[in-house]
């Protein structure tokens, strides 16, 4: 674990317990917004003024896979009910965002990931991508970001603060939850359930360790030549219990899981909203 929590970091860890919640939030000045559509979850939150996640809202849907959007309206319908969620627990309109994409695309092929947020009512300030949007938390200066989504498994390498590889390759929680589902002759539906519970870990860890070696693999393969000292990892996929030792071992360059792996994106896409309403 990293000793230097940026203070983002630290607040998303308290925050993303309440995300969900319906608990109303009072918020003051201007704000800024960021959309993550992702392959398993979609998911908007809200920072202040300060940078500080105030709110957020999340849904398991079927409307982007690897980074392309499948069910356009759906898409639509999805943030557009993410939207209306805070707005009713702070209590004021959102009015713009920031959208994220994979990374290693170019932005011309991910248009559509701008129009969704637009057709959900909010002007598009920015497209992003993932592990870029999560480093706007992280703030990591030189070593790797690594985004394991569902669908997908995004790296930016940054050097003296600057992005200077990013990549994109379809493997990620999909395929842990399939070996899962595999091993044990049960739906995907209820491997993902049985997967996302912290306390069935150590017992799936051997079932699902040929995966996250080749998350490994990947990694290793994407920041070769970048004399990387660090990894870090997020998205979703990186709250399974025992994948930073597994990337370390694979790639030979120390990996941690900074903390609140399924929210660091989202807040961070949110820190790219130039919009920023005075509400
Ligand atoms: N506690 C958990 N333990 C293990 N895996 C988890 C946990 N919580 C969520 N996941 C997995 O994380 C993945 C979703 O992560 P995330 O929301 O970062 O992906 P995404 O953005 O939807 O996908 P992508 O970026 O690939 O399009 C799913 O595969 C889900 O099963
Ligand atoms: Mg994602």
């Amino acid at each position: 674990m990293t000793s230097t929590l940026s203070p983002n970091l630290a607040r998303l860890l308290e925050v993303a317990d309440r995300a969900t919640t319906d608990a109303p939030v009072t918020v003051t000045g201007p704000l800024r917004v960021g959309v993550d559509l992702g392959t398993a979850y979609t998911v908007i939150f809200v920072v202040d003024e300060s940078g500080l996640p105030v709110a957020g809202a999340y849904r398991f849907a079927d409307v982007v896979r690897d980074g392309v959007v499948l069910d356009y309206a759906g898409a639509v319908d999805l943030v557009r009910r993410l939207k209306s969620q805070i707005e009713q627990r702070i209590g004021r309109g959102l009015t713009t965002a920031a959208v994220t994409i994979p990374p290693g695309v170019p932005v011309s092929e991910v248009r559509s990931h701008g129009y969704v947020v637009e057709a959900a009512g909010l002007e598009c300030t920015a497209i992003v991508d993932e592990p870029t949007a999560a480093n706007a938390v992280l703030q990591v200066a030189d070593g790797a970001v690594v985004d394991v989504g569902g669908g997908t498994t995004g790296i930016a390498v940054l050097r003296d603060g600057e992005v200077v590889a990013t990549a994109d390759d379809p493997t990620g929680g999909t395929h842990l939850t399939l070996v899962v589902a595999g091993a044990h002759g049960i739906s995907f539906e209820e491997a993902e359930l049985l997967k996302r519970d912290q306390r069935n870990h150590a017992r799936l860890f051997p079932v699902v360790r040929p995966v996250l070696e080749k998350i490994g693999t990947l990694v290793a393969d994407r920041i070769r030549g970048y004399d990387v000292e660090q990894i870090y990892l997020v998205g979703g996929t990186s709250a399974f219990t025992g994948i930073a030792d597994v990337v370390a071992s694979v790639t030979g360059v120390p990996a941690v899981v900074p903390g609140a792996p399924l929210f660091v994106t989202p807040v961070g896409v949110a820190l790219h909203d130039t919009g920023g309403d005075a509400g």
